[in-house]
């Protein structure tokens, strides 16, 4: 189902997603029969203004990542539109997909899975830029030396193999890559989960200064609330395949609407005295449902504690409460 219009903000948007939905068929049986449908990201509506953090946070299998493999053209959409730089993207095939995937890249969890261990690092970040036949010889020498110091790593181990270096410096040669071909837009999907905690702080801080310095516009994924709060502009939450809430950081930190959000945010010790001395602890209780059969009426309703015979029949509507600041839920005010 559509869910209404996307929250609009402030700058031109880089990014506008309108019903973005993406299912996968669950088959079954030697005649590979469709028996189900996996409803991974069911109906998202979002936009992101030039050079700005948009956060997406909520538990494992809501859909984050097929959220952002769908942006970037990686799954086709089930349904829905994706526009990006005011063009429709959607449908793009052939030299003109080829030409959008320069200007949108993905920095994946573990660097240690998305770097191939039988490329020198150099190797590694330059081949996008042999790919696409950008620059070869030295100038692509050069280049790879140059993307090498803007992610902060020693341009005389260009030879090196990413077991050489460590966990830190591997992701940010996945950074170098993703940089080669000077993208707009940049899924970072976990970038930090997979470190030692003593370096996620650097890393972020890489991300952030790359952001300022280039005019970067990123998606950012993350189960991390506290680095999200830090390092996104807006947040949206998302619950089996759909968004919740969706607000600035501030706000929502400040004043969660949506249950599901309070829930999550209950979780976490926040490095702020005064809103830590207010958190509430909520224990969600039951599983999380199966996104191949989401509850009926609001998705939330299995596990929510406000939850009222109505949650169950009515799917509750995507409103803007405040200016910028929408919310999935029938008691939100
Ligand atoms: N290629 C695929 N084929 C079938 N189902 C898939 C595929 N990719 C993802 N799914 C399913 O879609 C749902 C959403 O998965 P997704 O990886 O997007 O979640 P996520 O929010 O990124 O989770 P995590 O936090 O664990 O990374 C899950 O139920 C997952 O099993
Ligand atoms: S609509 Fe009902 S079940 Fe859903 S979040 Fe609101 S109170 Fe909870
Ligand atoms: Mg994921």
């Amino acid at each position: 189902m559509h869910i209404g219009p996307a929250v609009s903000a402030g700058p031109r948007p880089l990014l506008r997603i309108e019903n973005l939905t993406r299912h996968f068929p669950i088959m079954q049986g030697v005649f590979r029969r469709q028996v189900g449908t996996v409803k991974a990201v069911d109906g998202l509506d979002f936009e992101i203004p030039e050079g700005e953090t948009l956060g997406l946070v909520g538990e494992s299998g809501c859909g984050k990542s097929t959220t952002g493999r769908v942006i970037l053209r990686l799954h086709p959409a089930t349904a829905g539109r994706i526009e990006f730089g005011g063009k429709d993207i959607t449908a793009l095939e052939g030299e003109a997909l080829r030409r959008l995937r320069r200007r949108m890249q993905m920095i994946f969890q573990d660097p240690q899975d998305s770097l191939n261990p039988r490329m020198t690092a150099g190797g590694i970040v330059g081949e996008p830029l042999r790919e696409h036949g950008t620059a070869r010889g030295k100038a692509l020498a050069e280049r790879v030396e140059a993307l090498f110091e803007s992610v902060g790593l020693d341009p005389r181990f260009t030879n090196r193999y990413p077991h050489e270096f460590s966990g830190g410096q591997r992701q940010r040669i996945g950074v170098a890559r993703a940089l080669a071909l000077d993208p707009e837009f940049i899924v970072c999907d976990e970038p930090i989960a997979a470190l030692d905690v003593s370096i996620q702080a650097q890393v972020v801080n890489l991300l952030e200064d790359l952001q300022e310095r280039l005019g970067l516009t990123y998606l950012f994924i993350s189960h991390d609330l506290g680095m999200i709060r830090h390092i996104a502009d807006r947040v949206a939450v998302m619950y089996l395949g759909r968004i919740v809430e969706l607000a600035p950081s501030d706000v929502l930190y400040r004043e969660p609407l949506h249950p599901y959000t309070r829930a999550l945010l209950s979780a976490v010790p926040i490095h702020d005295p005064e809103l830590e001395a207010r958190r509430e602890r909520i224990i969600l209780t039951g599983d999380v449902p199966s996104p191949a059969d989401p509850p009926s009426g609001c998705r939330f309703s299995t596990r929510c504690p406000l939850a009222a015979p109505e949650c169950s029949a009515r799917e509750p509507a995507w409103r803007e409460l405040r200016p910028g600041h929408r919310v999935a839920c029938h008691f939100a005010e």
